[in-house]
């Protein structure tokens, strides 16, 4: 049984959809979600679900052990959905290709610190894109740019605005972001 610990901010939309896809699974399960705003719905989603979920601190996170404690115990795999803290390097060096994150435009563009949500989708309606889309993909030390594993692109007209925008965004990820995980998760399984 492989053992995911999900990281969120927000909402919580992408986490609750993954808890649900791998409880259908057999190989697979979340155990633990991690959140650093004591306010997000992310909380109230997991309470539902059944899922614990944590609260951590900057200090917690990047200073003391105790977030990189949890994931030893409860991960081996990590997945940031709608996670807005750069990752310390003692847990990226801890979880080498193993930390999965999801972005909600086709990355190089539209990237960086303070690329989140909808200053995304402001971004792109200002730049006037003919698409959009979400990247998956592996966490290093800078924001957005690790690995690519997976893009889903959606075609954008004059009359999308950043809320539309973000619909479709939303639509992608969740039908794309759990069985892209579940891929990843199969294909180590078999190296
Ligand atoms: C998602 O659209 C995710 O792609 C984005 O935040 C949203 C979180 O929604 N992530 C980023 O912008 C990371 N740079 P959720 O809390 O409902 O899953």
């Amino acid at each position: 049984m492989k053992r995911i610990v999900i990281f969120a901010s927000g909402s919580g939309s992408n986490a609750e959809n993954i808890i649900k896809f791998f409880s259908q699974t057999t190989t697979t399960k979340v155990t633990q979600v991690l959140c650093n705003n004591e306010h997000a719905k992310v909380f109230e989603r997991c309470k539902q679900l059944k899922i614990n979920c944590l609260h951590f601190n900057k200090t917690e996170f990047s200073t003391t052990d105790m977030v990189l404690n949890i994931l030893k115990n409860n991960a081996d795999f990590i997945v940031l959905a709608g996670f807005l803290w750069k990752i310390p390097q003692k847990i990226i060096d801890a979880f080498p290709n193993k930390i999965i994150n999801i972005h909600p435009a086709l990355l190089p563009k539209y990237g960086g610190k303070g690329m989140y949500g909808m200053h995304v989708h402001k971004a792109v309606k200002e730049n006037k894109e003919i698409e959009t889309g979400i990247t998956i993909h592996y966490v290093n030390a800078n924001y957005d740019e690790g690995a690519i594993i997976f893009q889903a692109k959606t075609a954008l007209n004059d009359e999308d605005t950043k809320e539309t925008i973000a619909k479709k965004i939303h639509i992608l990820e969740q039908r794309h972001f759990p069985s892209v995980i579940e891929g990843i998760i199969l294909e180590r399984e078999m190296q």
